[in-house]
């Protein structure tokens, strides 16, 4: 249901990935949005595809501006009243990280301080964070995460989603008035059912399904099966796909939770169900109509067997349940995939 009196919602990163399909689901839902991106992983060009998916007759507000410009971001906060923050702007190569964790603690950890106290100063007090699964620590069992399981993480990426969340709970408990989501992101694919928007790696893709639309497509020669000897039903890992507009749902729902004035809350937001890496490329060897080729490679470094999300909070209090199957993730990934050969980028 549309909101009524739309004030506007911040949405950092909001040309990214997740970001992007959030605006979108956003401003279907009646938000009015305004989006901050310093698009050091991402283009403009989303933006113009949200416009028209959703007959907007004005340019969404776009400040090309990275966290760490604390003025800018105030000069953005002078401008727009805002009623909620919704905070996507991240790195979040996991391998990256741990070659270069400086850059990962600077850009994330203070770019999320900067926008905390720009927030704080204008008495901006509701925020929805992007959180990730990564933050749980590696169960032997294979059994579901829920919200209360034992946390802790390998990457200097994951270690920036904790550290961010417990700042955030510390912000919450020091100042009466803040609203605080974290929403822990299990694994996002798929795309747009329009075939205009979807993920654009700008680098080769370092997760499972856009790395496997390139090889499809042929930009890639084959798909790379990391480790075929866990301990899972065919040996390969097992993750937990959300699709990416089941996901971008996610977030109007932890917003429209936010002024219920609860304080700091945190949600699992997956499917419940796993998947295996061979019954994904079984997935998009149908949706996409090719054979996909691949080789049976040794394991990544830090992966393991099986991640699962327990979705029952989410469902139980946001109300929030994925409604698109497997087949759907595969087959819009795969339309956004053809239609976009080159991504964003002038085909
Ligand atoms: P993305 O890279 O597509 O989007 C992130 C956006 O933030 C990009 O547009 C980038 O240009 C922007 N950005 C980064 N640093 C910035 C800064 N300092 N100032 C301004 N803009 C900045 O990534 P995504 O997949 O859309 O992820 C969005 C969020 O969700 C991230 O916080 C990520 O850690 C988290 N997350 C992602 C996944 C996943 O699998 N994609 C899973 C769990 C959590
Ligand atoms: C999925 C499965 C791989 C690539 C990552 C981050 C996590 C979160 C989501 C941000 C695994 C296998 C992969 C390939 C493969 N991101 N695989 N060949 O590792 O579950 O999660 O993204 O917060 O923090 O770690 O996702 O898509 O990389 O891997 O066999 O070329 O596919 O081993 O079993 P992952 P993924």
């Amino acid at each position: 249901m549309p909101v009524s009196n739309a004030s506007h919602v911040l949405v950092t990163g909001g040309t990214g990935f997740i970001g992007s399909h959030t605006v979108l689901e956003l401003i279907n839902q009646g938000y009015k949005v305004v989006v901050v991106d310093n698009l050091c992983n991402s283009c403009e060009e989303p933006l113009r595809r949200i416009e028209k998916l959703a007959g907007l007759d004005h340019k969404i507000p776009l400040f090309k501006l990275d966290l760490a410009d604390r003025d800018g971001l105030r000069a953005v906060f002078r401008e727009y009243a805002f009623l909620s923050v919704v905070h996507f702007a991240a790195l979040k190569a996991v391998g990256e990280s741990v070659h270069k964790p400086l850059a990962y603690y600077r850009n994330n950890i203070a770019g999320t301080l900067n926008l905390l106290e720009v927030m704080a100063d204008f008495g901006v007090t509701n925020i929805v964070f992007s959180s990730s699964a990564t933050v749980y620590k590696a169960n032997s069992d294979g059994s579901a995460f829920r919200e209360d399981s034992e946390l802790g993480c390998t990457s200097p990426y994951g270690r920036t989603k904790l550290y961010m969340e417990s700042i955030i709970q510390d912000v919450v408990n020091a100042e009466k008035g803040w609203n605080a989501i974290m929403l822990r992101y299990f694994n996002p694919t798929g795309a747009h059912e329009s075939g205009l928007m979807g993920e654009d790696p700008m680098q080769i893709p370092n997760n499972l399904m856009p790395y496997m639309s390139q090889v499809a497509i042929g930009k890639l020669d084959k798909l790379h099966v990391f480790g075929t000897d866990y301990n899972t039903r065919d040996g390969t890992g097992v993750r937990d796909y959300i699709h990416i507009m089941d996901l971008a749902e996610a977030h109007v729902a932890a917003l429209k939770r936010l002024p219920a004035n609860q304080g700091y809350e945190v949600f699992n937001i997956g499917s419940g169900s796993g998947q295996s890496v061979l019954e994904m490329i079984d997935a998009m060897s149908a949706a996409s109509g090719i054979n996909i080729p691949y080789s049976k490679d040794p394991r990544r470094s830090g992966d393991i067997d099986t991640i699962l999300c327990d979705p029952t909070k989410a469902a139980d209090v946001l109300g929030f349940k994925v409604s698109r199957t497997l087949q759907q993730m595969c087959t819009d990934l795969w339309r956004w995939q053809t239609n976009n050969p080159n991504g964003y980028a002038k085909q």
